[in-house]
């Protein structure tokens, strides 16, 4: 099913010990309060990977969610968590649409859109939106800018890796996210009407003006056909090996 993922041996936890005390601790800890629940076994590489492959590009979304609100929610907050920042700055952002709240943003955007396109462009672009607003919600992502200040400030020596860093963080909040919710069985694409729709944005939802929006992850149920597979260049020419024992 998975061909690139067929030389990855499957590691083997079963023999690790966890004891069940400690087990439903960590996972009512940790877990229950984000909605989320721990499957027994441990999670594998493979599994891992497969997850990564399995994340596509998907336009045709509809309202009928495969799990729960409060666990796409739970997603996005344990990713949040999860997900590492340069200095540990905790620069990401992000905010969860859903329902009527979800449809106002894609009302901005067409909107918006409206008064910059011409008569001929805008029955794509307004078809288009309509495809995002047919889904069930959107996460906003976004940086802090006041926090990424505040190191370029107090570390000039990386002042210009400082924004570069952010929005590395934000890029893997933003996979991470999005190969979650894949991984649930939700379809979802990922757009980007920043900085058209800013000001609308941070109105709408009150939010502080120092949250600059990087990108909206539309998700919602699968419809239509499963996307046909990306064109990809060879992996040799992407990725060097040196060194390894044995030789490549
Ligand atoms: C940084 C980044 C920006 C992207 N921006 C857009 C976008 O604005 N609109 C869109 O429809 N897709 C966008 N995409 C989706 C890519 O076109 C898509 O991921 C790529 O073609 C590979 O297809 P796949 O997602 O099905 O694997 C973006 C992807 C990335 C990683």
């Amino acid at each position: 099913m998975f061909p690139s993922l067929a030389g990855i041996p499957s590691h083997d936890n079963s023999n690790v010990d966890v004891s069940p005390k400690l087990f439903e601790s960590l996972s009512g800890a940790i877990l229950a309060p984000l909605g989320l629940s721990a499957s027994r076994g441990a999670p594998t590489t493979a599994s891992f990977l497969e997850s990564i492959t399995a994340r596509r590009t998907w336009y045709a979304l509809d309202k009928t969610l495969p799990t729960t609100q409060e666990r796409i929610t739970g997603i996005v907050q344990d990713a949040m968590q999860s997900v590492p920042s340069s200095f540990n700055a905790q620069s990401n952002r992000a905010v969860v649409l859903f329902g009527a709240e979800h449809e106002k943003l894609w009302d901005i955007v067409t909107g918006v859109l409206k008064t910059r396109v011409s008569e001929d462009q805008w029955i794509s672009t307004s078809a288009k939106t309509a495809g995002f607003r047919a889904a069930a919600g959107t996460v906003l992502f976004f940086v802090d800018t006041e926090v990424v200040q505040n190191f370029v400030e107090n570390i000039p020596s990386y002042a210009d890796q400082f924004p570069i860093w952010a929005t590395q963080s934000d890029a893997m909040l933003q996979h991470t996210v999005w190969v979650a919710l894949a991984t649930e069985g939700l379809g979802g694409n990922l757009q980007h009407y920043n900085p058209l729709i800013d000001t609308k944005v941070a109105e709408a939802w009150d939010l502080p003006t120092n949250w600059r929006l990087t990108s909206q992850l539309v998700f919602g149920g699968r419809i239509g056909p499963t996307p046909e597979p990306k064109e990809k260049k060879s992996v040799q020419e992407k990725v060097r090996v040196v060194g390894m024992a044995g030789g490549a």
